[in-house]
């Protein structure tokens, strides 16, 4: 039955197979459509990847319409045997996808047909597409989160491992880049740890907003069908139905809401590959990276620039604009569900992609790589405890230990951060370090100052000094790493 016939004698109901997008909806239209709006509305040459979620919820469904009665055993049958098919097609690469079915629902559905028949026709009793691509990206979603979380627990042990290595390692913390107290270098690997911790639990508190099913909600009112929705979700794994139909088929904010923490994750990324690109700067020469993330210059010959870190502070840029992107996507759009949503894909699945790159990547660039054959990592950030213990001693990073030092002698803390102040003017002016003013001249500016102040102005007797909890003496870093070796298995 050609569209072009529609307008005139009423025609008799089309038996055809689903061949083309038009005969997706009906004999209704009157022309077909153009090239130009066929690419332009179609989707299936990026959400063809949703392929196994699309068939999973497709099987949950028909199981249930079978054991509702809705559909026969035998159509239920032919579906799993041509869904089976379709699989193996699909992983063989002998799948045809068609722009002409615009998107991966109706391409499977209609190879589906052409395999079975009418029982392929009748999975879609009960259902729209609206509510199948709302549940198909929520259960891609879903085993993307989990993979995630996997890639954030081995970032998290390789933090934990250089940590490990460099407790007693100090160099110069900043504030405002400025030097201003002396760290553990595992500390401040720590303080990444902390950031990469609280990024894997709101993925995980995202993850319990996505694992919801909206299968069942039909196009947007629900359904005449007497559907056992609970049936469908137990059988995806899902931890309810959504409530309202209306609402199931149209917000993506869970989307928007992984988006948000991805961009975070980014974000902590992009702060640890600044810190990096600094450490590794010839004037800083704190670290090194390993040659295989460095690249180096078609000019001039000396560099070895840390790529890997600088592409990740960039594609923080990205993944922050699919959040925009999609925020804004959603703004506005009455409900139920709008063909707006169709451009949820692309941001979401590009933000799962370079988030998962860049985990992965760091979390070897860190810690380096498993070697089978001595069950060691090898090849991490190379640490230059000499170059960070040097820069701690510049910049005068033991002037608050000063202050607490006449503290303890019964000086108000405004007092001594005064005298503090003129005796770190001294020292600049001759160019050295307080630690190597003679005690005589220190005594000049407190007489209460003794030969005891030297163990404080010591980077080892700063750092050993603070010792409250989440403090970078070595021995709240020490155990803040057994807390983090406990919690991370
Ligand atoms: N490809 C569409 C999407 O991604 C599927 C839903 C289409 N529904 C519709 N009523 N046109 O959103």
């Amino acid at each position: 039955m050609s569209n072009s016939q529609a307008n005139s004698a009423p025609s008799a109901p089309s038996h055809n197979q689903l061949d083309t997008k038009a005969q997706a909806w009906s004999a209704l239209f009157s022309e077909p459509m153009s090239d130009l709006v066929k690419r332009y509305t179609s989707s299936v040459f990026f959400d063809k990847r949703l392929w196994q979620a699309d068939i999973a919820g497709s099987l949950a469904h028909a199981e249930m319409l079978a054991a509702q009665g809705i559909i026969s055993a035998s159509d239920h049958a032919d579906i799993q045997r041509g869904m089976a098919q379709i699989t193996s097609e699909i992983e063989s690469g002998g799948f045809e996808w068609k722009l002409d079915l615009e998107d991966v629902h109706l391409n499977i559905e209609a190879r589906l047909t052409q395999l079975v028949g009418d029982a392929g026709k009748r999975l879609h009793t009960g259902r729209s597409r609206n509510d199948q691509v709302a549940t198909d990206v929520r259960l891609w979603l879903r085993s993307e989160i989990d993979l995630i979380a996997d890639l954030l627990k081995e970032l998290q042990v390789s933090l934990v491992d250089v940590a490990e290595q460099n407790v007693e390692v100090i160099l110069p913390g900043f504030t405002h880049l400025q030097v201003a107290q002396p760290v553990s270098f595992g500390h401040h690997m720590l303080a990444y740890v902390e950031m990469f911790a609280r990024d894997a639990e709101r993925m995980a508190d995202v993850r319990r907003r996505v694992n919801v099913l909206p299968l069942g909600s039909a196009a947007l009112a629900g359904t005449t069908y007497p559907l056992d929705r609970e049936r469908v979700a137990r059988s995806l794994g899902m931890d309810g139905v959504c409530q309202n139909s209306l609402d199931a088929v149209s917000d993506r904010d869970f989307a928007i809401e992984f988006t948000a923490a991805a961009s975070l994750c980014m974000v902590h990324v992009s702060r640890l590959s600044e810190e990096l690109i600094i450490w590794m700067s010839q004037n800083f020469g704190f670290i090194r990276i390993a040659d295989r993330f460095t690249t180096g210059s078609s000019i001039m010959p000396q560099k070895k620039n840390p790529d890997v870190p600088e592409l990740a502070r960039g594609k923080t840029g990205r993944v922050v604009g699919h959040l925009m992107g999609l925020i804004t996507l959603m703004k506005g759009q009455p409900l139920a569900y709008n063909k707006d949503n169709q451009e949820d894909k692309e941001p979401l699945f590009d933000t799962v992609d370079t988030l998962k790159d860049t985990l992965r990547i760091f979390a070897e660039m860190v810690g380096g790589q498993l070697n089978p054959a001595t069950g060691q990592k090898e090849g991490g950030i190379t640490v230059n405890a000499p170059a960070m213990e040097q820069a701690a001693l510049k910049g005068y990073a033991t002037a608050t230990d000063l202050a607490d030092y006449l503290v303890k002698k019964g000086l108000p803390f405004r007092d001594a951060h005064e005298t503090v102040a003129h005796a770190v003017k001294a020292a600049v002016s001759h160019q050295v370090d307080l630690s190597e003013l003679p005690l005589a001249v220190l005594q000049g500016f407190h007489p209460q100052i003794e030969k005891d102040v030297f163990d404080a102005l010591s980077l080892r007797g700063s750092l050993n000094a603070r010792n409250t909890l989440g403090g970078t003496a070595p021995a709240q870093v020490r155990a803040q790493l057994a807390r983090h070796r406990a919690r991370l298995g």
